[in-house]
């Protein structure tokens, strides 16, 4: 089945309950206020990019692994996430605020049946909110399944099966939201303008047929339809060389909708309602570090504890990394080590800021919605996507490759462990699709499966109710595919270094333990006997510390709760869980 059936039924079904306008009134709700004239403004902005800076973050895809009419929560939080980007001048980490948040616990709208950008700031204001890595999207919500329990807003799970709420996590806030638009249409074009000024807003729209249609171009309906039923970002706006004006807008649909997921709509004349109904939020700069110790869910915290000998029993399966079965790699040019000395190498290197620029994908977390043995495909995943990014001189848009797809196809592994060499010997045959084309569930497939929905999928209305697992999905085709070319091992610190430096972060092997999983911060060490290689991160720099210390920066997938903002410093040389003997990498092929 093909996109266009998907299409066709989307037809059939007519206009579904994507946006619900409620009668909510927010009193903390401010009007957006910073007008200014239209001639002070200029003529093209694009938040993709601003002086050659991308400020948008990650596509999504509100429509799988289930359809959920969640459109309203996407497009409200990753408004936000690109104002939070803008603040933060694109620097690292990316901050991916949850649209499952809202779905779980927030009441004044509908979860999967609908709802308005506009609760989901008020929502925020109220309460604050966390990113992806602790709440991931299951496109379900409480009016189908989920509820406002009390792992909200983040948890995470561990080995042993148990979830709970890390000890400590990101909150993230605003510090002024409310509507762009007001009633007297004219106005409604500059204060849209005036509002993107400072960053991406949210709007409703009338998602026609035509619209789902859409394939690029300036879009332009000729029908006068203005039913508000779906809402959307907006990242700019421009004027062709014809003279037509336009919005640039960005939907929830995944990357294989549109122009990459992204849209142009005429503007000036209020096509499909685009100008009828938007809103902002401004991001708040203090990121609280939230102590839920001091919660009422303090007692679902049940922190994993084992004795020493359990532990060294349990370790080498515990994480999800196997030991290599192979060596395989494919080599056609000489490997970085034979083209650089690292003897001339910088004293640091972190590519998280390079001359001031992040060039990392976004953070994930393997162990939500429950514990999934997946580390040795977000290790290259998240490297690869981060090579990408390097590739492309950071340019829009940001990639992130789905892990999922290579657990689906058991390539390498599942989430009962595997090799990371796996997911370069697949990316180079097959290619790998981004999360839009399949959310990560942490759950193994019924069936492994290299092909059809397990691979890019799309999914069409009713939302399932509570109880019925499985939604009307069907396989998607135009998805893009992401290669890699040469792939193969690295171990040694020079070795890591050169590659590193050379051609961007990598995958690594290490030895977890539960001394590791406590890990808070600062530089880390512990000695091992014999590492045992069984968890896999990525490398994405090496640093030295004021006293001397030389270390190496990772990147882990146990959410932003843990470590470093989900990054971790180890000690180079010695005493490190053996991290530099077992490291893979693969070199994005961007021409095929
Ligand atoms: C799934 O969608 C197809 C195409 O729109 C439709 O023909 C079919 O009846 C749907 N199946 C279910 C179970 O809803
Ligand atoms: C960004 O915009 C500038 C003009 O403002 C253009 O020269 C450049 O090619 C653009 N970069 C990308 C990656 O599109
Ligand atoms: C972003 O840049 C502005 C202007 O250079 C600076 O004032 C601000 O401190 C920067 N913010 C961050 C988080 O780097
Ligand atoms: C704050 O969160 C609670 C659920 O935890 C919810 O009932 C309440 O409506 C939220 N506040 C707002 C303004 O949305
Ligand atoms: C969010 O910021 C607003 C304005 O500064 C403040 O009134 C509110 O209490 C904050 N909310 C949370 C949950 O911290
Ligand atoms: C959408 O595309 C399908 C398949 O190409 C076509 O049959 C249908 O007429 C189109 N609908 C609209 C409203 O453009
Ligand atoms: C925002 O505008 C809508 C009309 O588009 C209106 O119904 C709503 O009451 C306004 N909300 C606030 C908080 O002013
Ligand atoms: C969290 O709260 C506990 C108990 O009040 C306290 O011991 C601990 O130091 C706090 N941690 C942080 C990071 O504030
Ligand atoms: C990036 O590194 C430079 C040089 O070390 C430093 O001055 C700057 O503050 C760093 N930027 C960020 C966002 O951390
Ligand atoms: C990235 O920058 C380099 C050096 O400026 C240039 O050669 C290359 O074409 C650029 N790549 C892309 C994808 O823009």
């Amino acid at each position: 089945m093909g996109k266009s059936l998907i299409l066709i039924s989307l037809l059939l079904l007519g206009a579904s309950a994507f946006f619900l306008k409620t009668e909510k009134i927010h009193e903390a709700a401010t009007p957006f206020a910073d007008v200014l004239p239209i001639e002070a403004m200029p003529t093209n902005l694009f938040w993709g990019n601003i002086s050659g800076v991308n400020y948008l973050t990650v596509s999504r895809n509100q429509h799988i692994p289930v359809y959920c009419g969640s459109c309203w929560a996407f497009a409200a939080t990753s408004a936000l996430s690109d104002r939070f980007k803008i603040l933060r001048n694109a620097s690292w980490p990316d901050i991916n605020l949850a649209p499952q948040v809202f779905l779980n616990c927030d009441f004044n709208d509908q979860a999967c049946d609908g709802g308005d950008s506009i609760n989901v700031y008020a929502y925020i204001y109220a309460n604050g909110t966390t990113d992806e890595t602790c709440q991931v999207y299951k496109a379900r919500g409480w009016t189908n399944g989920e509820t406002c329990g009390h792992f909200q807003p983040c948890y995470t799970c561990q080995p042993n099966g148990r979830c709970g709420v890390p000890a400590t996590y990101l909150k993230y806030n605003v510090t002024a939201f409310g509507n762009v638009t007001v009633a007297n249409q004219a106005q409604n074009v500059q204060l849209m303008m005036s509002a993107l000024q400072q960053g991406p807003i949210a709007c409703a729209i009338d998602a026609t047929a035509e619209f789902h249609n859409y394939t690029g171009g300036i879009f332009w309906d000729k029908t006068g339809a203005n039913n508000l039923n779906h809402e959307i970002e907006i990242v700019g706006y421009g004027v062709d060389p014809t003279g037509t004006q336009y919005w640039i807008g960005r939907n929830s649909w995944g990357t294989y909708w549109g122009e990459g997921g992204f849209f142009k709509v005429v503007k000036g004349i209020n096509n499909i309602g685009i100008e009828s109904d938007c809103v902002y939020a401004t991001p708040d700069p203090n990121i609280a570090v939230f102590n839920s110790t001091q919660t009422a869910v303090k007692e679902e915290v049940k922190p994993y504890v084992q004795n020493q000998v359990e532990e060294a029993l349990e370790r080498p399966r515990k994480y999800g990394r196997v030991r290599r079965i192979s060596r395989e790699s494919v080599i056609t040019s000489p490997p970085s080590w034979e083209t650089v000395d690292a003897a001339t190498l910088p004293k640091a290197w972190d590519w998280r800021n390079v001359s001031g620029v992040n060039y990392l994908s976004w953070n994930r977390n393997q162990h939500i919605p429950q514990y999934c043995g997946s580390c040795w495909a977000h290790g290259p995943t998240s490297a690869l996507a981060d090579r990408i990014a390097i590739l492309r001189n950071n340019t829009f848009p940001q990639i992130s490759l789905a892990p999922q797809v290579l657990i689906n196809c058991n390539a390498g592994g599942n989430c009962n462990g595997g090799d990371p060499i796996g997911v370069y010997k697949y990316g180079h045959t097959h290619g790998i699709p981004d999360d839009t084309s399949q959310q990560y569930v942490a759950e193994n497939p019924a069936k492994f499966s290299c092909s059809g929905t397990q691979i890019s999928m799309d999914c069409v209305p009713p939302a399932p109710p509570a109880g019925v697992e499985t939604g009307n999905c069907s396989a998607v085709t135009n998805e893009k595919l992401w290669y890699v070319g040469d792939y193969g091992n690295v171990a040694g610190p020079n070795k890591m270094k050169a590659e590193i430096y050379k051609n961007g972060p990598i995958g690594c092997g290490i030895d977890a333990t539960s001394k590791f999983e406590a890990y808070t911060g600062g530089i880390y060490s512990q000695w091992l006997l014999l590492p045992q290689i069984n968890h896999e991160i990525s490398v994405v720099g090496w640093g030295v510390a004021p006293d001397g210390t030389e270390y190496w920066i990772g990147r882990n997938s146990w959410g932003t709760a843990w470590g470093e903002n989900g990054f971790f410093k180890m000690k180079m040389y010695s005493d490190n869980l053996g991290i530099e003997t077992d490291c893979d990498w693969g070199i994005p092929d961007l021409t095929r």
